[in-house]
């Protein structure tokens, strides 16, 4: 077989295995498991007569985990409380997959908040949101109207995902995901209570307004907890597609005339 072949299949297998999230080697030399002995069959346990029919398991309950993350989120009385609920919450299975738990960045004060979709792989491995490509464009498109999330106050920018967990190779977030934080998402708002909302893309739309269509949304005022908020194209869509970088600016704008 070709070398240079066999040296770049195990790098890109490589690549995808860091990709997955695996960052350490555990063993220190490499297993062939599929040159294993095979395992020894298990014997049987000996058959005792039977004398009475085991007890039947009652099915386990379904859980509503829509209903429990609306009673943790409605509850929650502050951002801290709201975040160690958030971050505790154990029914959503992107918590296993995912390295760190990603909240906000930037200052709660602020008067504008945007709501993203879901961290990704650079996002995941810092613990912020919008650091990536994507949030580098979005720092750019929001200093040009003069917000910035390292600012405290006036000028400030608020930063937030509707999911805190990276979903597998950045695959869309599912509409039972979407359902299951939204709650978390709407507290989140409420207790931040900006003057207004933006809404990044599809993801944030379906999930704080059930509808989709950004390329129709865009630019049109809508309500989200009685605040204005603006859909916008998300960042990494623009990255795909520049030419949409006219729209965006002129949602900018519409967001910078609504501050006054
Ligand atoms: N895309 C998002 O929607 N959010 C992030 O945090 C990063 C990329």
């Amino acid at each position: 077989m070709d070398e240079s072949l066999e040296y770049w299949d195990a790098v890109a297998a490589l690549d995808w295995q860091v990709e997955l999230g695996a960052d350490e080697a555990i063993l220190d030399v490499p297993v062939d498991r599929f040159d294993l002995p095979a395992p020894a069959p298990k014997p049987k346990p000996a058959t005792a007569p039977v004398t009475q029919a085991a007890p039947v398991q009652p099915a386990a309950p379904a859980v509503d985990t829509v209903a429990i993350s609306k009673q943790l989120a409605e509850s929650a009385g502050s951002m801290e409380v709201l975040r160690a609920a958030l971050e505790g919450f154990e029914h959503c299975e992107l918590k296993r997959g995912a390295r760190n738990f990603v909240f906000s960045d930037g200052h709660s004060s602020a008067r504008v908040m945007v709501v993203g979709e879901a961290p990704g792989r650079d996002e995941d491995q810092q613990g912020k949101p919008f650091v990536g490509r994507a949030g580098q464009l979005l720092d750019k498109m929001f200093a040009a109207i003069g917000l910035d999330r390292q600012v405290d106050g006036a000028g400030g920018l608020y930063i937030t995902n509707m999911l805190p967990w990276r979903p597998p190779q950045n695959r869309d977030p599912k509409p039972e995901e979407l359902a299951m934080m939204q709650p978390f998402t709407r507290r989140h708002i409420e207790l931040a209570n900006p003057d207004v909302v933006v809404l990044m893309g599809n993801h944030a739309c379906s999930g704080l307004l059930g509808r989709r269509g950004i390329t129709r949304m865009r630019g049109n005022w809508e309500d989200v907890l009685g605040k204005p908020a603006m859909p916008m194209f998300h960042p990494a869509y623009l990255l795909r597609n520049p030419a949409a970088k006219r729209e965006a600016w002129a949602d900018l704008l519409e967001i910078k005339a609504r501050l006054g």
